[in-house]
């Protein structure tokens, strides 16, 4: 399945999107324009960073195994997580919070939330990788329980260096 790439970003309007505490939600085939634009709003103010458009993230979502919670305050869309599972092993592929709605515990949120999901659908570990000098995002793993277990050598090409992928593993039951 193709799909248009995403349109432009709404952005957030307080009056109407702060009437409703954020709720988390499956995301399927059917949101990928959303989280289009919501993985553009997360990533592009890091230099280098692979922004996902609509067509590669309905891939991603036609895969199997795939799983994507979504966090929304009223209509508005938040953030999200994307993650995989294959056989025992679950992977989070990608978590991508909008910058004004980040340090509202949203993130971690998210990824509580789908770790929880893999281990309901059977999965006993789950895996990512983060850039290096991902402070914030290092920190949140860290905190929900990941620790480091590996490290690709210069994996994120950048514009003017490369930076170590940090692998990590969260065994939580
Ligand atoms: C990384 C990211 C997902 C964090 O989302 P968030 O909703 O702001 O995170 P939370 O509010 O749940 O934070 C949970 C904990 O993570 C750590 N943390 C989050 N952002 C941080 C920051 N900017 N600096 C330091 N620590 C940070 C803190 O320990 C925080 O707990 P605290 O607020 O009680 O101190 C968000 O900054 C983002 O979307 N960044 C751009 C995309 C990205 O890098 N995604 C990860 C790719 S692997």
């Amino acid at each position: 399945m193709s799909a248009p790439e995403a349109g432009p970003d709404p952005g957030l309007d307080p009056d109407r999107d702060t009437a409703v505490g954020p709720r988390l939600r499956s995301a399927g085939a059917f949101d990928v324009q959303v989280l289009a634009t919501l993985h553009r709003a997360a990533f592009e103010a890091q230099p280098g960073a692979e922004i996902w458009g609509a067509e590669a993230l309905c891939e991603l979502l036609a895969m199997p195994g795939s799983l994507a919670l979504i966090v929304e305050a009223g209509r508005a869309p938040l953030g999200f997580a994307l993650g995989r599972i294959a056989a025992e092993e679950a992977e989070l592929l990608t978590l991508a919070l909008r910058p004004e709605a980040r340090r509202l515990g949203l993130g971690r949120a998210l990824v509580d939330a789908l770790v929880a999901r893999c281990a309901s659908l059977g999965a006993d570990k789950v895996s990512l990788e983060v850039a290096a000098d991902n402070r914030a995002a290092r920190k949140l793993y860290a905190a929900a329980g990941f620790q480091q277990v590996g490290r690709r050598r210069g994996y994120y090409l950048r514009p003017r260096r490369a930076v170590d992928a940090v692998i990590m593993l969260l065994v939580p039951w």
